[in-house]
C-alpha cells in the first residue's frame, strides 16, 4: 500500500502483464507471504518449483528457459487429457465467445445435465448419478458421506492407511494418516492400518468406508494384527484407534 494524495491507502496490485513477468524467486516470496509458506519449503526441498512454466501442451511442459519436460503425472488424475487439449480449449472458447453463464444458484446448467447423462452412458451398469466436486477433499468427503448413506447410518468405522493424504479440509484432513495425530475434531470411528492393501477378509463388517491412498510400501497387515502394540478398533479392543495398530 502507498499513501494517496489525501492520505488514503492505495493498494499496489500486480497487473496481468506484471504477473507474467514475475521471477521464480518473486513467485516463491509471494507464495510465502500470501499463499502457503510450507508449500514453498516442501516443494523446493524436493527440488521442485525452481523454474516457471512458459506453456504446456499434451504431455509436454516447456519451461521459461526453453527446456521441454515430459510430464508423466497427468495432474495426479485431473489432467488425463493432457495440458490444454485442443478440443477442451475449443469448447471453452466457444463458451466464452457466446458469453455463456458460468454459475448461478437459481438456474439449471444444461452443461451439468449433459455431462451427467454422458458419464452415465460411459460408466457400467447402474452407475448413473454424478457428483461433480471442485476438489479432491470434497470428493473424498462426498464418498464417505455416500458410504454412510448407503449403509443407512448403521456403520460407523472408516479405515484409512496410516501414511496417506486425503485433502486439506477438516473432514479429509482427519482422514489423512500422518505420524503426528491430527489435532482437530475428526470424523469419528477412523481406524488406521499400516497399508491400504490388507486382505479383504480383514475388513471388519461394521466398516462404512475405506480411504485408500497410501504412500507406504510396507507389507499388508490386518487391522488387528496380533503382533501389534495394541489391538485395532476393528476388533473392539483398540486403545488408540487413530494411530497405527
Ligand atoms: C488421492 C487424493 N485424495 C485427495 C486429494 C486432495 O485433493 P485437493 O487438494 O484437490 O482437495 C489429493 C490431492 O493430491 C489426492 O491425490
Amino acid at each position: 500500500m502507498t499513501a494517496g494524495s489525501h492520505g488514503q491507502r492505495v493498494p499496489q496490485l500486480i497487473s496481468l502483464d506484471e504477473c507474467e513477468q514475475l521471477t521464480a524467486k518473486r513467485v516463491h516470496d509471494l507464495y510465502r507471504k500470501y499463499v502457503s509458506r510450507s508449500q514453498v519449503s516442501l516443494m523446493t526441498s524436493f527440488g521442485f518449483g525452481r523454474e516457471l512454466v512458459e506453456s504446456a501442451e499434451g504431455a509436454w511442459i516447456t519451461t521459461r528457459d526453453g527446456r521441454r519436460i515430459l510430464d508423466f503425472t497427468g495432474g495426479v488424475g485431473v489432467l488425463n487429457h493432457g495440458h490444454n487439449h485442443p478440443r477442451i480449449l475449443a469448447a471453452r472458447k466457444r463458451f466464452q465467445d457466446a458469453r455463456r453463464m458460468e454459475v448461478h444458484k437459481t438456474y439449471f446448467s444444461p452443461y451439468v445435465a449433459a455431462l451427467g447423462h454422458n458419464l452415465a452412458q460411459l460408466l457400467p451398469d447402474d452407475l448413473n448419478m454424478s457428483f461433480l466436486p471442485n476438489s479432491g477433499a470434497e470428493a473424498v468427503e462426498g464418498a464417505v458421506k455416500l458410504a454412510y448413506k448407503y449403509h443407512g447410518g448403521k456403520r460407523h468405522r472408516i479405515i484409512r492407511a496410516d501414511i496417506a493424504f486425503h485433502g486439506k479440509l477438516l473432514g479429509s484432513g482427519g482422514l489423512t494418516g500422518t505420524p503426528d495425530r491430527f489435532r482437530f475434531p475428526e470424523i469419528p470411528g477412523v481406524v488406521s492400518v499400516p497399508t491400504a492393501t490388507w486382505p479383504r477378509s480383514a475388513t471388519p463388517s461394521a466398516t462404512v468406508a475405506t480411504c485408500t491412498r497410501s504412500s507406504s510400501s510396507r507389507s499388508a497387515r490386518p487391522p488387528c494384527g496380533a503382533a501389534q502394540r495394541s489391538s485395532c478398533a476393528a476388533c473392539g479392543n483398540c486403545v488408540t484407534p487413530t494411530t497405527s495398530c
